[in-house]
C-alpha cells in the first residue's frame, strides 16, 4: 500500500543538477527522515515524490504503482508544509474539511473524518475557532488534520515544525510520533534538525549536495557514520575532528599520531604508513584527567580550558589544544574548572573514528 520506491531519481534545474541519482526503498508504515544542510535537495526530493516537481530521470513508485508522471492528487499522498496557510475566514472544522468537500465526498463521511482527525489531534474543542484564535502549534495541528482526512497512503512533511518555538517543537514532535504510532501510515519527514530526525525516524536518509550519504537507523548512523559528513551532521554537539597521520601499520594495527596527542593503535582496513587521516572524537567520548600524563588511561591531549558552559545537567568544556580547532568536551553534571586551567582530555582508542583523505570512514562497521 504505502511503500515508496525511488530508482535512479535525478533532478536538474536547467544546467544545475541538484539530485544526483537516488535509489531508496521505504517500507509500508515506515517513518523515514531526510536530513541534510540547506540546499542539499531535501525539499526537491520530497516535492518529486509528491508530484509537485517533475523528475529529470528515474522512477517513483508508490504502493507498487509507477507514479512518476501521475498528478499529485492521484498519488495517494498528503503533504504538510512549514507554512500552514490556513484559510483565515473558515473555522477549524471547515479548514480540515475543505479538500474533502472539493472531492464531493458525502456530507456524513466528511463529518466523520473531520471528527476523527480532530480527536487524534486533540482539536475537538477548537473546531469552531478561526485560525486567528489559535496558537502556532494548534494551527500546525489543523494543517496536519487536513492531511489526515484524506487518508493518504503516504504522509509527506517538509519541516513542519520550523516555525514553532523550541518548547512547542518538542511537544509537536511527540504529537507526530504519536500520530505515526496511531495511524501506522508511511511517513517521509524532511528536516535539517538532526534531533527531530533521530527521535522520530525508523531510518534516516542523510543528504548532501543531492547525494545520499548514508541510510540507516538513527543510532547506527550515530555509532557508525559512513563518512565525515554524516559524522559531523548526526550528534550534538558536533564531533571533534583532528588531522592525524598513520605512522606505521603492523599486523593490521595502525599507529596513529596527531599533534599533541598520545599516539595510539587501531585496526584500520586499508591503512598504509604515511596516510593522512582525520580523527573524529565525539564530545561525550572525551573525559577529563589530571594535568599529568601519568594518569592517562587512553590516548590523551593536553589542552587549556577556553570556556566552560554549564547547563546544570551537563557541562560543555571548550578546550584549546594549542594547534587547530577548539575541542568540545561534554560531561554529565558540573565540575570545578576555570578558564585557563590546563587539563588532559582522554578518549578510549576504540571510540575514536578515523576517516581517510576522501572523508570515508575507515572504522565504520561494514553494512
Ligand atoms: N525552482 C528551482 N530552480 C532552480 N534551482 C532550484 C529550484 N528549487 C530548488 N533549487 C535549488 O536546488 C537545490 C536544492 O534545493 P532544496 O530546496 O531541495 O534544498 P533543501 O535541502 O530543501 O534546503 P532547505 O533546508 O534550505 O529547505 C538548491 O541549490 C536550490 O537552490
Ligand atoms: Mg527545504
Amino acid at each position: 500500500m504505502g511503500e515508496v520506491r525511488l530508482s535512479g531519481v535525478r533532478k536538474s534545474f536547467g544546467p544545475v543538477s541538484v539530485i544526483e541519482g537516488i535509489d531508496l526503498d521505504i517500507a509500508e508504515g515506515e517513518f523515514v527522515a531526510f536530513v541534510g544542510p540547506s540546499g542539499s535537495g531535501k525539499s526537491t526530493l520530497l516535492r518529486m515524490i509528491a508530484g509537485l516537481e517533475t523528475v529529470s530521470a528515474g522512477d517513483i513508485l508508490i504502493g507498487g504503482q509507477n507514479v512518476t508522471f501521475a498528478e499529485p492528487g492521484d498519488r495517494g499522498i498528503a503533504m504538510v508544509f512549514q507554512s500552514y496557510a490556513l484559510y483565515p475566514h473558515m473555522n477549524v472544522f471547515e479548514n480540515i474539511a475543505f479538500n474533502l468537500r472539493l472531492s464531493r465526498l458525502p456530507r456524513p463521511e466528511v463529518e466523520a473524518r473531520v471528527r476523527d482527525a480532530a480527536r487524534i489531534l486533540r482539536l475537538d474543542a477548537l473546531l469552531d475557532r478561526s485560525p486567528a484564535q489559535l496558537s502556532g502549534g494548534q494551527r500546525q495541528r489543523v494543517a496536519i488534520g487536513r492531511a489526515i482526512v484524506r487518508k493518504p497512503r503516504v504522509f509527506l512533511f517538509d519541516e513542519p515544525l520550523s516555525n514553532l518555538d523550541a518548547a512547542l517543537r518538542v511537544q509537536m514532535r511527540l504529537e507526530i510520533e504519536r500520530l505515526h504510532r496511531e495511524l501506522g501510515t508511511t511517513m517521509i519527514y524532511v528536516t535539517h534538525d538532526q534531533v527531530e530526525a533521530m527521535t522520530l525516524a525508523d531510518r534516516i536518509v542523510a543528504l548532501d549536495q543531492g547525494r545520499v550519504q548514508q541510510v540507516g537507523p538513527p543510532l547506527e548512523m550515530y555509532a557508525h557514520p559512513a563518512n565525515r559528513f554524516v559524522a559531523g551532521f548526526i550528534g550534538s554537539p558536533t564531533m571533534n575532528f583532528l588531522p592525524a597521520r598513520v605512522a606505521a601499520v603492523t599486523d593490521g594495527q595502525a599507529r596513529l599520531e596527531a599533534t599533541g596527542m598520545t599516539p595510539f593503535h587501531r585496526p584500520l582496513a586499508g591503512a598504509r604508513a604515511g596516510d593522512s587521516v582525520t580523527l573524529g572524537i565525539r564530545p561525550e567520548a572525551l573525559r577529563l584527567g589530571p594535568a599529568d600524563a601519568a594518569g592517562d588511561d587512553g590516548p590523551a591531549l593536553q589542552a587549556r580550558v577556553e570556556t566552560v558552559e554549564r547547563l546544570g545537567n551537563i557541562t560543555f568544556v571548550y578546550l584549546d589544544p594549542g594547534a587547530g580547532d577548539l575541542l568540545t568536551l561534554q560531561i554529565m553534571g558540573d565540575l570545578a574548572l576555570a578558564n585557563g586551567d590546563t587539563v588532559r582530555a582522554i578518549a578510549d582508542a576504540d571510540s575514536i573514528h578515523v576517516f581517510d583523505d576522501k572523508g570515508r570512514s575507515m572504522t565504520a562497521a561494514p553494512t
